[in-house]
Order: structure tokens, then C-alpha cells, then sequence
């Protein structure tokens, strides 16, 4: 044990996530309203890039501003210390959302209870199941008529793969909307449609007393007590510790928008929710409460003063206590780095800090040193592992527009790619570069990033292709056959690892069938 042990377990580092419009945006302004770290609603810009935007460049820079400032939102409730960790919304830059997971100790899934689980819902759940993330489920929404509360449960238990323990209840929906029973505290919550005010609960431990009456119409006071009985007689009690092993998971009923539900919870959040767990690194498990400071890099923010080609490298603190202008050693690089002006992260704002810890994210300004993944400690030779690449969904051969430009482009692209913005595969047959996406928007935002930021010119041409797949295998001999029979399709990723790209669903089993001695791998990490 060190000697922040109380630091770090006041710590709930989490994000937020939940497929667009479910109300990501609104529910962390109101979490940040109760930290009072902002006064009033509407003071948190979504970072969500709007579906009519895909070609308008000026909003894509201004939203890149927002998300600066709110890439981390860090305040504090009761006695515990916040940092709820922003999440891009629009899909095209969904692995930007998966790399913040790798710095996350738990999540806040939220679901709008008319639309139930969505793609992007699932797709983040699959990473949170890969890392074993705690979960709460919050569902949004139910000042508006939604699905039917149990069918909810049986949807999130079925797409999420996960089990769910309701810890508070609706009490009817829409217009008849009547507030939740807080299963987790006992108490009744009333429904006030209120976008600023806090409501307050009201004890309410025996729903058999008539009292229940009182403040509701008969016929939804016998609902709830037979949904009640229900979920006693369906659901196992809650658990903790099958939460915190990524098995279980709460969940909460609520109207973001009304702030309604909202504090129960948070409440129930900053109670349950894990501080800092150990992360293992390829070495071994690294504890936070260890002494020696260690950490990664999860995201890379270039700025966009292209005057200035500075970034700021967003670190995840894995152990002890990072301090300002001192020493700590960049492993890749084995070189020693010191931070005279290391942010951290406050509501809105940014401000300079002398310390930091375990649990905390801190921004470290940089020009070009850091990439995606980089471990950072006080000198012991460790690696964190971060998190593995998946098989892009597009591709596009990048070409020179510019021969005059041939060290820009290449040195754009370079640091573009350990910014983590897309993946470049090398054709090991013709040389070509291949860029990798999972939406059309990054295309884009890669071509207006190296004309603006490095004066290059790139060019797109078309390229058919299925899968990226990393191949291996435990026979050198019979790796070396399958790149020699698929020479054109064979690549090298930025690690240097070979991948084959597979130009069709069908040519990509036909391979594996033929040859049964390599192994398709459709992430980096295996
Ligand atoms: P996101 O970040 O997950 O994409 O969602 P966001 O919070 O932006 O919410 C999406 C829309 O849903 C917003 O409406 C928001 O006001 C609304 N919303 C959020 N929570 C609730 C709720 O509890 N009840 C109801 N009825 N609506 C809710 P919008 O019209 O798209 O945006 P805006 O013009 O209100 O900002």
C-alpha cells in the first residue's frame, strides 16, 4: 500500500457511452451539475458531429475544439473525485471511443427506452465485455412512451450478453409518468418535469402500506408492487462483486433531460463503481497503490493552429503519484522526458497541475513524441498493452497529389497513424499504402488534416477489398506458402505485423480452408 491510498481510492475514472442520441450529452451535464462544476443546464456542448455535417470542414475544426475541452470532465461529489471521460459520438471515429475504454475503470451505458439496444450500443459492449468493465445501465427517456420496462431487461440481457439486476423501477411511463422506486435506498421518487431542479426522494420501505396510495393512482400502486415481487422472484439480489467482474449489471431508470433519476444514480455510482484496478502491462499486473508512477497514452489531440504542430497527449495514470518537472522515462523512445506544464482536467476547463494520480487522466503537451499505446514510468522497463487494432470496415489506396510534397505527406501520414485517426497497411507486393477506416467521415478528415496541418496533397483511389485479417502461424514453412500463393494481398501494418487482406467474404474462407495451418486473426492482439 502507498501513501495516496486514500487519493486513489476517492478516484472513479468512467466514461459514458450509448449510440447516438440515446442522451450521452445530456446525462454527463447533469452529473456535472450535481458535482457543481457547471451552474446551469445547456453548458456542455455535444462533441457529436452532426449527420449533416460530413463535408463541412469548419465543423468538423470546431468540434475538434469542443472536444478538447471536453475530453475529460473531472469534479467532485461528496468525497470522492470524478473524471467521466468524453467519448466521440459519431461512429465514423468509433475507435476513438474504444481507445478511451482502455482508460476507463467502469461505464455509464445509456439506452433510450424507446429504441432499447442499438448497434453502436452493442459494439461498445463487446469491447467493455473484452476488458471485463464493470457496467451500469441507465435508461433514458421514460417521460416518453418507451418499450415495456421487463422487455427492456430481457433485450439488454439478451444483445449485451450480461446479466441485469434492476436497482431502481419505473412507475408507469410517458405522460403518465409517475417516478421510479428506488429499489437500491428504499425511497420513492417522485416525478417533477423540471430540466434544473434536483427532486427529492421520499422513503418508502413497505410498498404493501396503503400509503402508497397517496402518491399514485391505485391501479399503478398494484403494478409496482407486483413488478416488484416480480423482479425479487426473477432476478437474484445484487451482487457487488459480480459487478465488478464485468458478470452483472445495475440497472437504473430515468429521464436525463428532466433530471429525474439522475442522482439516485450517481449516488448508487460513487458507491459501487470501482476506484483504480490493477492494469496488466505485457510484464506483469500493475497495481495503483504501487509507489512508482506509471501510465499510457490513450489518445493524441493534435492542435489545430497549424502554426503550433503541437499535440496533447492524453495519459491514463496506472500507478503512484505523477509530479511535475520531474523525470519519468518514455520506453519506446528509451529517453527520459520531464513535463513543465502537465493539465489536468476540471469541468471545462484546463489548468496546470503538480501532481496527479492513480485513476487520473492528465494531458502532457508534445510535438510529435508520443503515439498511440506509449507507456510512460519511473524508470521500470514496462509495457501497457492499450488496446488491439480491429479489421477495418474501408479502404482506400493513399496516393501522392504533390510530388514536390513526397517527406510531408509521408511524415503527415506517419504521425496522423500514431495519433491513432486510421490504420495503414503497406502492400508488401507493390508498395502501395492502404488506408484503413471504419467510416467515410475519417477519409475525409485525413485529407483536410494533411493539407492543413503538413501542406500535403493525398489523393484516394479505390480498392475492393473485405477484411484486413493479422495472420500467424506455428509452421514458418507454411506462413511463408500462403504469402507466396497470396503475394499480391499481402501487407505489413504500421508494427510491421503481416496482414493479408482478404478481397472477399468468400476468398477469405476459401483461405482458411485451404489453409488450415494459419490463423486468421480479425484484431491486432492474439
Ligand atoms: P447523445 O449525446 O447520446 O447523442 O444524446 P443527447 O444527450 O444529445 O440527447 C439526444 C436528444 O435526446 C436531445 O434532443 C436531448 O434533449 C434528448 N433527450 C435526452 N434525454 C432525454 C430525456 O430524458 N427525455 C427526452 N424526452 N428527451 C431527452 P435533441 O432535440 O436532439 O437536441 P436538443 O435540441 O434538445 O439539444
Amino acid at each position: 500500500m502507498s501513501t495516496y491510498t486514500d487519493e486513489i481510492n476517492s478516484r472513479r475514472t468512467f466514461a459514458i457511452i450509448s449510440h447516438p442520441d440515446a442522451g450521452k450529452t445530456t446525462l454527463t451535464e447533469k452529473l456535472l451539475l450535481f458535482g457543481g462544476a457547471i451552474h446551469v443546464a445547456g453548458a456542455v456542448k455535444s462533441n457529436k458531429i452532426k449527420k449533416t455535417a460530413t463535408s463541412d470542414w469548419m465543423e468538423i475544426e470546431r468540434q475538434r475544439g469542443i472536444s478538447v475541452a471536453t475530453s475529460v470532465m473531472g469534479f467532485n461529489y461528496r468525497d470522492y473525485k470524478i473524471n467521466i471521460l468524453d467519448t466521440p459520438g459519431h461512429q465514423d471515429f468509433a475507435e476513438d471511443t474504444f481507445r478511451t475504454l482502455t482508460a476507463v475503470d467502469s461505464v455509464i451505458i445509456v439506452i433510450d427506452s424507446a429504441k432499447g439496444v442499438e448497434v453502436q450500443t452493442r459494439k461498445l459492449m463487446e469491447v467493455c465485455r473484452m476488458r471485463k468493465t464493470p457496467v451500469i445501465v441507465f435508461i433514458n427517456k421514460l417521460d416518453r412512451e418507451g418499450q415495456d420496462p421487463f422487455d427492456l431487461l430481457d433485450e439488454v440481457e439478451e444483445e449485451l450478453q450480461i446479466r441485469v439486476r434492476p436497482l431502481s423501477w419505473p412507475i408507469d411511463m410517458g405522460q403518465r409518468f409517475k417516478g421510479v422506486y428506488n429499489i437500491y435506498e428504499q425511497g420513492l421518487n417522485l416525478f417533477t418535469p423540471d430540466k434544473q431542479r434536483i427532486t427529492e426522494s421520499v422513503a418508502f420501505d413497505d410498498l404493501s402500506s396503503p400509503e402508497l396510495e397517496n402518491y399514485m393512482s391505485k391501479a399503478q400502486a398494484e403494478k409496482l408492487r407486483a413488478d416488484i415481487e416480480l423482479i425479487d422472484g426473477v432476478y437474484q439480489p445484487f451482487d457487488k462483486e459480480e459487478y465488478l467482474a464485468g458478470q452483472l449489471a445495475p440497472v437504473f431508470f430515468g429521464s436525463a433531460l428532466n433530471n429525474f433519476g439522475v442522482q439516485e444514480l450517481l449516488n448508487c455510482f460513487v458507491e459501487i463503481a470501482p476506484s483504480p484496478r490493477p492494469i496488466a502491462a505485457v510484464e506483469r499486473a500493475v497495481d495503483p497503490h504501487e509507489e512508482g508512477f506509471t501510465g499510457f497514452v490513450f489518445k493524441i489531440h493534435a492542435n489545430m493552429d497549424p502554426n503550433h504542430r503541437s499535440c496533447i497527449a492524453f495519459v491514463k495514470i496506472c500507478s503512484g503519484r505523477f509530479e511535475r518537472n520531474v523525470n519519468y522515462k518514455h520506453i519506446r523512445l528509451g529517453k527520459q522526458f520531464r513535463f513543465s506544464s502537465p493539465t489536468a482536467f476540471m469541468a471545462q476547463r484546463k489548468e496546470t497541475v503538480d501532481e496527479a494520480f492513480a485513476g487520473d487522466i492528465i494531458g502532457l503537451p508534445d510535438t510529435g513524441n508520443f503515439r498511440i499505446g506509449d507507456t510512460l514510468t519511473s524508470g521500470e522497463e514496462l509495457h501497457f498493452r492499450g488496446l488491439p487494432s480491429f479489421s477495418p470496415e474501408l479502404f482506400k489506396y493513399i496516393e501522392n497529389q504533390d510530388p514536390m510534397k513526397a517527406k510531408q505527406l509521408a511524415k503527415g501520414i506517419d504521425q496522423l497513424m500514431g495519433e491513432g485517426v486510421a490504420q495503414l497497411f503497406t502492400n508488401q507486393f507493390n508498395g502501395r499504402k492502404i488506408i484503413g477506416t471504419v467510416g467515410q467521415l475519417q477519409f475525409e478528415v485525413i485529407q483536410y488534416r494533411l493539407l492543413h496541418e503538413y501542406g500535403a496533397q493525398c489523393r484516394w483511389e479505390p480498392i475492393s477489398l473485405y477484411k484486413a485479417c493479422w495472420i500467424e502461424s506455428d509452421k514458418p514453412e507454411a506462413l511463408e506458402a500462403f504469402k507466396k500463393r497470396k503475394s499480391q494481398y499481402i501487407a505489413k501494418d504500421i508494427e510491421g505485423r503481416d496482414v493479408y487482406l482478404a478481397d472477399s467474404g468468400y476468398v477469405l474462407s476459401m483461405a482458411q480452408q485451404d489453409f488450415p495451418d494459419i490463423r486468421f486473426h480479425f484484431t491486432s492482439e492474439f
